[in-house]
């Protein structure tokens, strides 16, 4: 009797094993089979490694512009050009736009609600949509205002504490995006505390496979180990009920507001019935003005005269350029561009992209369920599309040049999973840069003894985004009149952000 209960465990054991490994097993013989048609790759792996984008582009180096990586039971391809992410990802998108599955980010810690880590599936779907018609073209152009608001606050903040800079950009791009969200300016700290959050969340969303980080992205069954015995999932489920409560409250501050008839025009309106988590994060925007800054302070003499001679002509000596002047700054929007590609702060390209069928690319197989990593660093960084690709000049965007998509360059990735603040993001890039240009005069901070301090242009953050680590420079109004006209306009906006916060109350 004994003996029969325990063959029957045992079976039960060895047929749940095959039925969990069979996927797997039968990934590895479909990869066998095609061995000799999956690109070219290394054969072993670097673990561990904190910038995974300078090794990214020294495979593409080596091996070229489709890379064959094997992570674990999990196919992975490194592209390394402009031609084939827009190959790939844009006009195969009907298959090159799920994404890898995402256990700490998606499932732990949103509890498969965000839709940037959704695979291709009618939840991403109803929420991209969702998204589409709050934040396309001529919806974000209704934001302008609040993003025109929020930069004069900006502009002030960097007249009367240039110092801090870095946590100002971040401030005007958390509160940017939660105003437009929410039609409501939440208080410093509260503002903080949802740059605080993102950056969290992002760092969590490190974990796509890149070599080594989190083990349950390795063994998914840790996923269902008790909290008890694993305080890095309580850790992250605690993070959970902070967003949702977060959410909440600013959702139901939305629904209250409505009902007065005091809601301004924001996205919100649009969202009443989608109670979660959008996961949108525009760190991406602080992340861009801080590398701005740095051009100004490394390559400052090359392009800063002739663009303050444009704004200058444009926009006069009495105010701050405009969003409508931005049609007529050519130059200050090649600065912009330069700005995005130079040091793309989606370094890997965003979040991965994965098939959702076999393929074939120029004789290369491209299994289903491959991860793709198109990482800007490898795209904008090479000589062939950017010559001299770490010097900064705007120049390369007035000239004609092949480059696929009508941007001149892919700082918003591709396709059907292209980033949907792209208007909004630009925008608060362009306006700021113009702005900034205008009023400042941004070069290289002195020493005690009045000797230029130098900066690194490759000093820059590990993680998921990548940014500009603190480094010292000056921004100093151009003159007296310059900061007079900053201080007029903050005083006034101030007035006109009030219908963004007293209405709330
Ligand atoms: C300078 C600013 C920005 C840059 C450079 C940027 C860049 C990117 C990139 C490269 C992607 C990945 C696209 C892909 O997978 O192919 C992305 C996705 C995304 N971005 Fe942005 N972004 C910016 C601003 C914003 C803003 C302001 C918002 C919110 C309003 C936003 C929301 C999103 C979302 C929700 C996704 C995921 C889309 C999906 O999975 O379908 N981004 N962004």
């Amino acid at each position: 009797m004994f003996g029969v209960v325990l063959l029957s465990i045992g079976l039960a054991v060895a047929v749940s094993y095959l039925v969990l490994e069979f996927p797997r097993l039968h990934q590895g013989w479909r990869l066998w089979s095609h061995r000799s048609q999956l690109p070219p790759g290394p054969k072993t792996l670097k673990t561990g490694i904190r910038k995974p984008w300078l090794w990214f582009l020294e495979l593409n180096k080596q091996y070229g512009d489709v890379v064959y990586l094997q992570m674990g039971p999990t196919p992975t391809i490194i592209l390394g050009s402009a031609q084939t992410a827009w190959d790939l990802l844009e006009k195969r998108g009907a298959i090159y736009s799920s994404r890898p599955r995402f256990i700490m980010g998606g499932e732990l810690l949103s509890n498969g609600m965000r839709g940037l880590m959704a695979p291709y599936s009618n939840f991403w779907r109803r929420w991209r949509k969702l998204l589409h018609s709050g934040f396309m073209q001529r919806q974000s152009e209704t934001y302008r205002p609040i993003q025109a608001l929020e930069s004069n606050v900006l502009m002030h903040e960097l007249l009367t504490n240039p110092k801090g800079y870095r946590t100002h950009l971040e401030r005007y791009a958390a509160s940017v995006v939660v105003t437009v969200t929410y039609g409501r300016r939440v208080e410093d700290v509260r503002t903080d505390a949802v740059v605080q959050m993102n950056a969290e969340a992002m760092e969590r969303l490190t974990s796509v496979n890149i070599p080594g980080k989190y083990a349950v992205e390795r063994y998914p069954a840790l996923k269902y180990v008790p909290t008890m015995f694993a305080p890095w999932k309580a850790q992250v489920l605690e993070q959970r009920k902070k967003d949702i409560q977060m959410y909440t409250g600013l959702m139901n501050d939305v629904k209250k507001r409505l009902a007065a008839g005091s809601l301004p025009n924001c996205f919100a309106k649009h969202l009443l019935d989608e109670q979660h988590n959008l996961g949108m994060t525009d760190l991406e925007s602080a992340g861009s003005l801080a590398s701005f800054i740095l051009a100004c302070v490394k390559f400052g003499d090359s392009f800063i005269p002739k663009a303050q001679a444009e704004v200058d002509k444009v926009a006069g000596d009495d105010r701050l350029p405009t969003f409508d002047d931005l049609a007529s700054l050519e130059y200050v929007r090649a600065i912009v561009s330069e700005t995005l590609r130079w040091r793309p702060v989606a370094v890997l390209g965003g979040t991965p992209h994965a098939t959702t069928a076999d393929d074939v690319y120029n004789g290369m197989f491209i299994p289903k369920g491959s991860t793709i990593i198109a990482p800007l660093w490898s795209i904008h960084l090479n000589d062939a599309d950017f010559p001299d690709p770490h010097e900064f000049q705007p120049e390369r965007f007035l000239e004609q040049r092949e480059y696929p998509g009508n941007l001149g360059h892919s700082a918003f990735g591709w396709g059907r999973r292209i980033c949907p603040g792209l208007h909004l993001g630009s925008a608060s890039v362009a306006i700021n840069i113009a702005r900034i240009l205008w009023a400042f005069d941004v070069k290289p901070a002195r020493n005690a003894k009045g000797e230029v301090v130098d900066v690194d242009i490759f000093a820059f953050s590990d993680g998921f985004n990548s940014s500009p680590l603190p480094f010292e420079c000056s921004i100093t109004p151009r003159s007296e009149r310059h900061a007079r006209v900053v201080e007029r306009e903050f005083q006034e906006a101030r007035g006109e952000l009030r219908q963004y916060t007293a209405a709330a109350n």
